[in-house]
């Protein structure tokens, strides 16, 4: 699959022709990164967003044979409704991928939403911990974290201007979101940080100008949160669809047309 190798300290970004498309890589890298951490060390680590965009994707993914009994499913970030609410991303996720590809139980590791956000957010971290054999003070590494993006540049619940954007050593928190008027549980860049490779899986018109703002580093511009993901030593991958990417700058060869769609 074709792809605007970007500068180095760019992410890469893939451009597919629409949502269905951006779903169908999606598919295919969380496929790829499955068998390669199983193949490697007998087991995969896996961080899934919430929102609308992942649930096409989660749905192609489960129809794929792969060693689920091996795979560990936790989330970037939980919203602080219980785990049968529409909203909860948990909720979500056990629809679209986790019944379908029977992924055991002990393997999935819900944030409590219903619980006190403080508390939901020390049991997920403490699950976390424990399930890597952390350290305290320790980052996990997981093998592929899946993020979303809003409009206003949010990813997970790391929204503009909250308190969880300063947390430089927590592996996950409470965060309070003024604009929504609710606690939300997230993961922290830290994490973000340090996983082996990072996928933004993001769509529509409504997106294409934060998409710029957050893969195109300007001097002295204001960096969107989901815009200060950048893995330290992992890799970062930007599946948008053209929708989303009006407001890119030109394909490389200048042509002045945004970058096209990848096969
Ligand atoms: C959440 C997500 C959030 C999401 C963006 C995009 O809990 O809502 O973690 O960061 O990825 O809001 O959402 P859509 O995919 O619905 O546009």
């Amino acid at each position: 699959m074709g792809s605007r190798r970007a500068k180095a300290a760019s992410p890469e970004i893939r451009v597919l022709a629409d949502p269905e498309a951006v779903a169908r890589a999606a598919r295919d890298e969380v496929a790829h990164a499955i068998l390669a951490a199983v193949g490697e060390r007998g087991r995969c680590d896996l961080v899934l967003s919430g929102g609308s965009t992942p649930r096409r994707a989660h749905e192609l993914l489960a129809a794929v044979e792969l060693p689920w009994d091996r795979v560990h499913v936790f989330f970037g970030d939980e919203r602080c409704v219980p785990p049968e609410h529409p909203d909860s991303n948990w909720h979500m996720a056990r629809e679209t991928l986790i019944q379908r590809a029977r992924i055991p139980d002990a393997n999935v590791h819900r944030i409590a939403g219903e619980r006190d956000p403080e508390d939901a957010a020390s049991d997920a971290e403490n699950a976390i911990q424990e399930h890597f054999g952390l350290r305290p003070g320790d980052m996990p590494s997981f093998d592929l974290v899946l993020l979303g993006m809003g409009a206003d540049g949010h990813t997970a619940s790391l929204f503009p201007g909250t308190n969880a954007l300063e947390e430089s050593t927590r592996i996950v928190v409470a965060n309070h979101v003024e604009k929504l008027g609710a606690w939300r549980v997230t993961m922290t860049f830290p994490v973000f940080e340090a996983a082996q490779r990072v996928l933004f899986l993001v769509t529509g018109p409504e997106k294409a100008a934060m998409v710029r703002s957050a893969t195109v580093l300007r001097p002295g511009a204001a960096t969107p949160p989901a815009g200060r993901v950048r893995p330290r030593g992992g890799s970062l991958v930007w599946l948008v669809d053209a929708a989303a990417a009006t407001k890119l700058p030109t394909a490389p060869d200048g042509s002045g047309a945004p970058p096209a769609p990848s096969a």
